[in-house]
């Protein structure tokens, strides 16, 4: 029942969370522009530097019971989170460059507030990495781990994981690192037993993310995924999640164009307008679109890319208006930009009588700069999800899809790409494990 429709009571039962006392240490597979973007904003909002723009975890506020209750407190206030001082950062890359080199090279953030964090993200080194430039070919480095097969490579993971496990209470970590080539599930993944004897027999289907997703999960420590590869999307690996109480999500943080594309399409359906044509471009200049600029690589975030609008217009169910869509999305590689991506939608509309109608959006964004506080959510909520008993052994978070261009979900679920929807998914997640009413917008008891 939700509040609106009990007048306010209150019914569930809170959770018994655990409570974010001490040290969360985040790690951070591949330190490159969104990772750094997080670690120096996090920094720099720390030192009163600048302001925590765009995190619902910092800024964002909550509703609680009716409209005329006036009780909207922040969400940081209300769920039990790490705060930002509480947080420690550590992460993996093939480069050897610390985070503030790392940080300077990637150029989202200007010279002036990266010299003055600089002594802080200089002692962020870089532990070497599992890496195989057969699934990601545009890059190569040299701080990579030596193993003699996938499994020796885990446990190498695992080893690092233990030993940050000793400096702080909690760990999380979240991958940052580049697009790796398009993978479907195959045999190996389909069962722990499975996945392990692949690790020792080093399977090709075996990515070298799903080493470190491996790694953390056997550690009980949660793991979230920041692209498009597939990495938890895997039975095993969620079987091994929900074993170790370790909580997953992905895939694809939800920025730019698509981000845009699931407020504009729900909107359209809500409505009933037709949709002809969907054609995305993009260019785009950092490393991101170097890799990118790899087909195989490209493959994995095109499919990311294009399940939205299929999910949200449900040609199924409304034949007349978007059966006949044609969705095309292209993304050129093009250094000049650097890390300010512009992205192009032309969009073919039709509406009373089949009247066409066009609509254009151009987004000239910044890309770390959407996604650095995605990641510092996620990292919070999905420790948050950790010490949450009823959230802890799920495996996918399903309420944190409002981060994800490609949410993953349960067996059989189609996932919801509404940003509206997920965000009232994930404030009602919130309010249930409080033992707070759900809101369900009704309202009718205003009017009694
Ligand atoms: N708006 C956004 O920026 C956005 C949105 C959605 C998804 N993503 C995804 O997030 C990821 C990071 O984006 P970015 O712009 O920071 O890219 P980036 O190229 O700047 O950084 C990625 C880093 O990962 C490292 N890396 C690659 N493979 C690794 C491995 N196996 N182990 C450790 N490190 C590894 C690379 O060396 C690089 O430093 C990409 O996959 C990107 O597609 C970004």
């Amino acid at each position: 029942m939700s509040i609106e429709q009990q007048g306010g009571q209150e019914t569930a039962v809170a959770s018994k969370i655990a409570p974010a006392t001490g040290k969360l240490g985040v790690m951070v597979v591949g330190l490159g522009a969104v990772a750094t973007t997080l670690i120096a904003g996090v920094e720099a909002v720390r030192r009163g530097l600048a302001k925590p723009v765009g995190s619902l975890t910092e800024m964002g506020t909550i509703r609680l019971g009716k409209r005329t209750d006036n009780t909207s407190p922040l969400i940081k206030d209300f769920v039990p989170i790490a705060k930002l001082d509480d947080m420690v950062f550590t992460g993996w890359d093939i480069y050897e460059d610390n985070v503030y080199e790392s940080a300077a090279n990637a150029k989202v953030l200007d010279k002036d507030m990266l010299l003055q964090l600089k002594p802080y993200l200089e002692t962020i080194k870089p532990l070497p990495a599992v890496f195989d430039q057969y699934y990601v070919k545009r890059l190569s480095g040299t701080n990579v781990k030596k193993g003699k097969n996938k499994r020796d490579l885990a446990e190498q993971v695992r080893a690092d994981i233990r030993a940050f496990k000793k400096t702080v209470d909690r760990v999380v970590v979240i991958w940052c690192g580049s697009t790796e080539i398009f993978l479907k599930p195959t045999a190996v993944h389909q069962t722990i037993e499975a996945f392990e004897k692949g690790l020792e027999d080093n399977d090709i289907g075996i990515a070298p993310s799903q080493i470190y997703a491996y790694a953390a999960l056997s550690e009980g420590v949660p793991f979230a995924n920041g692209a498009p590869n597939l990495t938890v999307d895997a039975p095993a690996l969620i079987e091994l999640s929900k074993k170790n109480a370790a909580p997953v999500c992905g895939k694809d943080f939800k920025t730019g164009q698509t981000f845009m594309k699931t407020i504009l399409a729900p909107a359209f359906k809500a409505r009933l307008l037709g949709v002809r044509g969907w054609f995305s471009t993009n260019i785009l200049g950092n490393r991101d679109g170097e890799v990118l600029d790899d087909p195989q690589s490209f493959k994995t975030k095109e499919e990311s890319k294009l399940g939205s609008l299929d999910y949200i217009f449900q040609p199924e169910l409304y034949p007349d208006l978007y059966k006949d869509l044609y969705h095309k999305i292209r993304i050129n590689y093009y250094p000049p930009r650097g890390d300010d991506k512009e992205a192009w939608d032309n969009i073919d509309i039709f509406g009373w009588l089949g009247y066409p109608m066009e609509i254009k959006v151009n987004f000239l964004c910044r890309d770390s700069i959407l996604a650095a506080p995605l990641a510092l959510d996620l990292v919070r909520l999905m420790d948050l999800a950790k010490r949450t008993p009823e959230l802890q052994s799920i495996g996918i978070q399903e309420w944190l899809s409002f981060y994800f261009k490609s949410p993953q979900t349960a067996e059989g679920l189609y996932p919801e790409h509404d940003l509206f929807i997920q965000s009232m998914k994930l404030k009602n997640t919130m309010r249930h494990i409080m033992g707070q009413g759900l809101i369900t917008h009704l309202g009718l008891e205003y009017y009694d």
